[in-house]
């Protein structure tokens, strides 16, 4: 596997993403996404709208404001918990994030600790400044919250949202009196949210600005039933449970049998994802499970199990998905004043509804996943190949004339790409040679280039060449958006 500093120069050649405001020295943890790379991003979060609600009853969809007004968030616990302890050095005054510091000095785990039990660990691992070797110091606790002035007198002070997830919570209300929606059932948005991380780096892995998918599934508190887990109970995941001693393979249903999960809904909302990933081209050997420790909760969280993916630096979280229990609601309903209960036709009363499962998609490691996970350097061709699942491939169709000096031979395979970008997204090369072309198409995980040679105009067929294998196969013109469709 490569770096990832070498996927990050792979991405900026590549067009797929690099740093904003390059010209002005870049914007430490901000990224500009390039013509492949809002392709693939936007073809990530079009297949998790189709699998997660557009191909389900018991999902809605909403687009919430990133701006928000600032008692969601003192509501919610962010503006007093969302907090990552720092450390400075003495010598050259260097910031950093205490828990990520220790994790590199001495590979352990430091989420969630506190600022003693951080500043412990410093000191009993004689842990200097990665920078200067200087001397440490345990600084300040800083909110994460990007905050801005609303306003032409910046009168009000406001949050950029640090979570999609909140703005559910305060349209709810308005999403059930409209949708007609009966527990249990899950509202879903994607969109942007900002964390001022102390340290950001791993390139698109931890930003200052990232985009979230996020489901909240709420379930009646009393009614655990799950009707849905037989689709995933026979399912087998790679798990590091709390313990952390056994990174072993269970069925999901073993893992509800034996308390792992405490809950069914939670255990198929994870156990969905994580197929999503394998249907979507992951292999199962760099994707686990991790069971959240106790210290590490997020404090609106009764249970948590990431999704991790095994890239250059370590097992880490793709996805994350906490049991956020009844905890955001009553928030609301006590900051808010107002009434955010459900009436149970059934039992005839009021219910707060229990967000069973929060399924929490970072679009950016989806696709670093996807990218690593891809990526190929093919000796024998000489050139990478992006094996991409083709779902997601930024470019799903490449034409090429054989030659660029004969006009009947360029009007046909204009004509073709023309007919084949109503339907996808095609692109049309005709400079250099066939094989050159088809090494630009791998590199940014085209799954299929269409050569059309001289005996395209005498036949009225085409030449089909797949990415992967590199077999190549003849189709009828006539056929093509019938035969990529099937492939797709
Ligand atoms: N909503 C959970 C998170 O953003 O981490």
């Amino acid at each position: 596997m490569i770096s990832i500093e070498e996927m990050a120069t792979f991405c900026k050649k590549k067009g797929i993403a690099f740093l904003t405001s390059e010209i002005y020295g870049g914007f430490s943890g901000f990224y500009d996404f390039g013509p492949m790379g809002v392709e693939l991003k936007n073809n990530i979060k079009a297949e998790l709208w189709k699998s997660f609600v557009q191909g389900r009853d018991d999902v809605v969809g909403m687009d919430g404001a990133t701006i928000t007004h600032p008692k969601v968030w003192e509501a919610s616990g962010h503006t007093a918990s969302f907090m990552d302890a720092m450390v400075g050095c003495d010598r050259c005054r260097e910031k950093f994030r205490a828990d990520t510091l220790i994790e590199d000095a001495v590979q352990i785990s430091a989420d969630g600790l506190s600022v003693e039990q951080l500043e412990n660990l410093i000191v009993k691992h004689k842990i200097h400044c990665p920078k200067c070797k200087g001397p440490l110091s345990m600084g300040q606790q800083f909110n994460l919250m990007f905050n801005t002035q609303v306003g032409p007198a910046g009168a009000v002070q406001a949050y950029l949202r640090p979570e999609t997830a909140q703005l559910i919570f305060t349209a709810f209300k308005n999403i059930v009196d409209i949708a007609r929606v009966k527990l249990p059932f899950g509202i879903a948005q994607a969109g942007k949210a900002y964390r001022n991380e102390i340290s950001p780096r791993d390139f698109l892995f931890r930003t200052r600005e990232f985009e979230q998918f996020e489901i909240e599934y709420f379930t009646h508190p009393k009614k655990t039933e799950c009707p849905c887990f037989k689709e995933v109970a026979d399912m087998k995941v790679q798990i590091l449970t709390e313990s952390k001693k056994d990174l072993a393979s269970h069925t999901i249903k073993d893992l509800v049998e034996n308390k792992v999960f405490k809950s069914k809904w939670h255990a198929y909302w994870v156990a969905s994802f994580y197929r999503w990933f394998l249907e979507h081209g992951i292999k199962p050997e760099n994707l686990r499970l991790r069971e959240h420790t106790k210290d590490e909760l997020a404090h609106y969280a009764k249970a948590c199990f990431d999704i991790e993916y095994k890239f250059p630096f370590g097992w880490k979280e793709i996805h994350g998905d906490a049991d956020r229990s009844t905890f955001d609601l009553d928030q609301h309903m006590k900051v808010s004043k107002k009434d955010l209960r459900l009436f149970d036709e059934e039992t005839k009363e009021k219910v707060v509804p229990h967000v069973a499962a929060e399924p929490s998609q970072g679009i950016e490691r989806a696709m670093l996943a996807f990218l690593f996970d891809a990526y190929e350097d093919d000796k024998e061709r000489g050139n990478i190949v992006l094996k991409l699942h083709p779902s997601i491939s930024p470019v799903k169709v490449a034409v090429f004339p054989l030659v660029s000096n004969k006009p009947g031979l360029l009007a046909m395979a204009e004509e073709i790409h023309r007919e084949l970008r109503k339907e996808f997204n095609s692109t049309y090369d005709r400079s250099g040679s066939i094989g050159r072309r088809y090494a630009r198409q791998d590199e940014i995980g085209t799954p299929f280039c269409i050569t059309i040679d001289f005996d395209s105009l005498e036949d009225k067929s085409v030449t089909v060449r797949h990415r992967d294998s590199t077999k190549q196969e003849r189709i009828k013109k006539e056929d093509l958006i019938g035969y990529i469709k099937k492939k797709l």
